[in-house]
């Protein structure tokens, strides 16, 4: 039976067995992956040092070897699969407010596009949030962040873009930081300053931008509040030519970059490319051009079905982007607007079965190929020298995961060595 946690992060913990340990060990970032590729470890255990996996590999070899005071040894029911913890790279789960609305205008025939030209959309939550004092944002924030860590996630970015002026972004960004202090959870915030042009604002999209660079950038460095750049290249946000300058600001000063690019017309991938952006994320709206340029990059993308399902539109050609080389991570872009179910687990199954990916394409993209999203190479797999943040399933075999369609929910979520669900 499982022991309770002594959330103690510097000591030893051995845990096992696990039926199957599904490490992800090995495989490449990019490109196409089959089942037989991934390695799982059967009746295997996972020895913890400072919330750090110090080794893995048959559990009573590793009962045997660790005999000691100074290793705790947490014994899982029988049927315990490992995998690593989630990561979700694409989030803007800091918000107030609800924009049921505006699906219920959707569903009716009016358009993502057309709701936010007529003044709703985006431009809705940034007054709901506007609105919200931070005390009140945080609670928010901090009771999605416990629906996440219950649904496997161990890691989860965050976005700014409700905000749009240097006060309101800053007060997000603040938030995010404060909650990360209260949680387990590995909260990476980011900097969405450009997810469209706010109306109050006094001038034109470039002056914005410029204020951005000028005075919101160097308080992010300052106070240490984000490494990362977004935005929204799109029609009813910013277009390539008035984002690029102040994406080369961005990175000039040092921070990362991501994209939501090509979500109804192409064009923002390109812009991806062109300045070096860790990610690209949405590409519903990629052509065959778009998937093989940036198959060709670095540049990793993310697919976003929980927008797909929230707008009831076509997917990103996740099989597409895999079949021609690209790394394919997917994430959940929990927001009140275009996705506001929220479910990683569920979306990356229900694109599987859309896509035809393999469970470990699915895995792989919201593990480690997830991590890289974020620029992170320590978690996502479960190998030595990797964080400890595993997710524990009751089932006999890990394609029942996948298979479940998220139903089948983590028995215990294990971060950074603790087990963090009561
Ligand atoms: O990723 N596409 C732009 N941004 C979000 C939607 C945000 C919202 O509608 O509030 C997205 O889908
Ligand atoms: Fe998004």
């Amino acid at each position: 039976m499982m022991e309770p946690d002594t959330n103690s992060n510097t000591a030893s913990v051995l845990i096992g067995p696990f039926a199957q340990l599904v490490t992800m060990d090995t495989l490449p970032l990019k490109g196409s992956l089959s089942d037989g590729q991934l390695t799982v470890m059967e009746d295997a255990g996972i020895l913890i040092e400072g919330g750090t996996i110090v080794e893995t590999g048959p559990f009573d070899r590793l009962v045997k070897e660790v005999h000691s005071d100074k290793v705790r040894t947490v014994e899982l029911p029988a049927h315990s699969i490992g995998l690593p913890g989630f990561v979700d790279a694409h989030t803007h789960s800091c918000f107030a407010g609800s924009r049921a609305q505006d699906y219920a205008l959707r569903n009716s025939g009016s358009s993502y596009l057309e709701i936010a030209q007529a003044g709703g959309g985006i431009w809705d939550t940034v007054e709901q949030t506007r609105k919200a004092d931070p005390e009140f944002l945080e609670s928010l924030l901090l009771e999605r962040i416990q629906g996440f860590m219950q649904s496997g996630i161990t890691t989860l970015e965050v976005k700014s873009g409700y905000g749009l002026s240097i006060s309101e972004e800053l007060k997000m960004l603040r938030v995010i930081r404060s909650a990360a202090e209260k949680t387990a959870m590995d909260l990476i915030p980011t900097c969405l300053a450009a997810h469209t042009f706010p109306r109050d604002f006094k001038g034109k999209p470039a002056d914005y931008l410029e204020i951005i660079v000028k005075e919101l950038l160097p308080i992010l460095i300052g106070e240490r509040l984000t490494t990362r750049l977004d935005a929204f290249v799109e029609q009813s946000a910013f277009s390539p030519e008035e984002i690029i300058p102040y994406l080369r600001a961005g990175k000039e000063m040092g921070f990362d970059l991501t994209l939501h690019a090509d979500q109804f017309s192409a064009g923002g991938s390109d812009v991806a490319i062109s300045c070096g952006a860790i990610s690209a994320d949405h590409l519903e709206a990629s052509g065959p051009k778009e998937i093989q340029a940036l198959a060709n990059s670095e540049v990793i993308a993310t697919a976003l079905p929980g927008a797909s399902l929230g707008l009831g539109c076509g997917f990103t050609p996740a099989r597409a982007l895999l079949d021609a080389g690209a790394c394919l991570a997917i994430a959940s872009d929990y927001n009140p607007g275009s996705a506001p179910m929220g479910d990683l687990l569920t979306q990356a199954s229900i694109l599987g079965a859309f896509e035809k990916l393999s469970n470990a394409e699915v895995l792989a993209g919201i593990t480690f190929r997830a991590a890289a999203a974020l620029g992170l190479s320590d978690r996502g797999r479960l190998v030595p020298g990797q964080k400890a943040d595993i997710a524990i399933f009751h089932a006999k075999h890990y394609n029942e995961i996948p298979y479940h369609q998220g139903k089948l929910r983590p028995s215990q979520v294990v971060k950074n060595g603790n087990f963090i669900l009561n």
